[in-house]
């Protein structure tokens, strides 16, 4: 039987074992690809949200592995404009017979209910604000490639922490692997989901931390529109290089992507030295490619 079936909704309910096995199959995809193995089996990849990275990477990923790839980029004419809900498109597509449901979504979907309704696994591709799986393992494969061990190694986050599903990933990954996840960011946006350290001085922030991610400040999921100073913001809490004096040396800097440019990240910084921005996304393919593979059985 697989470790794994497929099924990614959230990471409380994978194991650490199955974690390291997905890395460990990453790494291996990483430094030697491997034949496609899966030919005349399909996946769906249904995105409600826009997306760049995630949905080119997972096409990547499918077509490194030989599934096919069916794509209903939820917006122009599909039966969406004929009114059409979100949630009969995926229960169509999933009478289709795909392999997989790879899905992104906002939060007027749930996916945890949808899974009930079909058999194919669901892999949450970004789900509102409550998770984006991938995005946090393929950040950790990341940082598990610099260290020896990510034991008792510190990931500090800073931004928009309330509207980010990424740091929520994060938040239920970090405890799995036995490193330590902070945030700092201002009060208005801390989540209520967070029990993790906090920080509101970014300069003691960075000086705790082995590697800082910045998180996109999230406008379009700012309710009332955002009156946010962004100078201020840019100021206090943007990874620039007058902030970023206080990192320790050996120190990483990381974004899941997309930025805002002199925001909470400097452009100057995205091509520095210790910067993994770019590597993450490369190794987005590799972590779900594995995550394919591993679900049909294969392991390194
Ligand atoms: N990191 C991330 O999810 O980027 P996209 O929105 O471009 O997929």
């Amino acid at each position: 039987m697989s470790l794994f079936d497929g099924s990614l909704i959230d990471l409380n309910s994978i194991s650490s074992q199955t974690i390291d096995t997905l890395f460990d199959l990453a790494s291996s995809l990483k430094k030697q690809s491997r034949p496609p193995q899966h030919h005349g089996q399909t996946v769906a990849f249904l995105f409600f949200e826009p997306s760049t990275r995630t949905r080119m990477s997972f096409e990547t990923a499918a077509a490194r592995a030989g599934l096919t790839a069916l794509v209903f980029d939820g917006g122009q004419k599909t039966s969406l404009e004929k009114g059409e809900t979100v949630e009969d498109s995926i229960l169509n597509i999933a009478a289709m017979g795909p392999e997989y449901l790879v899905i992104r979504c906002g939060d007027e979907i749930n996916l945890r209910t949808i899974s009930q309704l079909v058999s194919a696994p669901i892999v949450n591709a970004g789900w509102g604000v409550q998770g984006h799986p991938t995005q946090a393992l393929l950040d950790v494969f990341t940082l598990r490639e610099k260290w020896e061990s990510l034991k008792g190694r510190r990931l500090l986050i800073v931004g928009d922490v309330r509207h980010s599903r990424v740091a929520h990933s994060h938040m239920e990954l970090a405890g799995k692997l036995e490193m330590e996840i902070a945030v700092c960011c201002p009060q208005e946006f801390r989540s209520e989901k967070s029990s993790v350290k906090h920080f509101s001085e970014i300069s003691e922030a960075l000086h705790w931390c082995d590697a800082v991610m910045a998180l996109r400040v999230q406008f379009e999921r700012h309710s009332e529109g955002s009156s946010l100073d962004r100078e201020s913001y840019s100021q206090k809490f943007g990874l620039n290089r007058r902030n970023l004096s206080a990192l320790r040396p050996g120190c990483f800097v990381m974004h899941p992507g997309p930025i805002n440019h002199g925001l909470e990240m400097d452009s100057e910084v995205i091509h520095q030295r210790n910067s993994l921005v770019l590597s993450q996304v490369s190794h987005g393919v590799f972590l779900r490619e594995a995550l394919f593979r591993l679900a049909r059985g294969e392991t390194w």
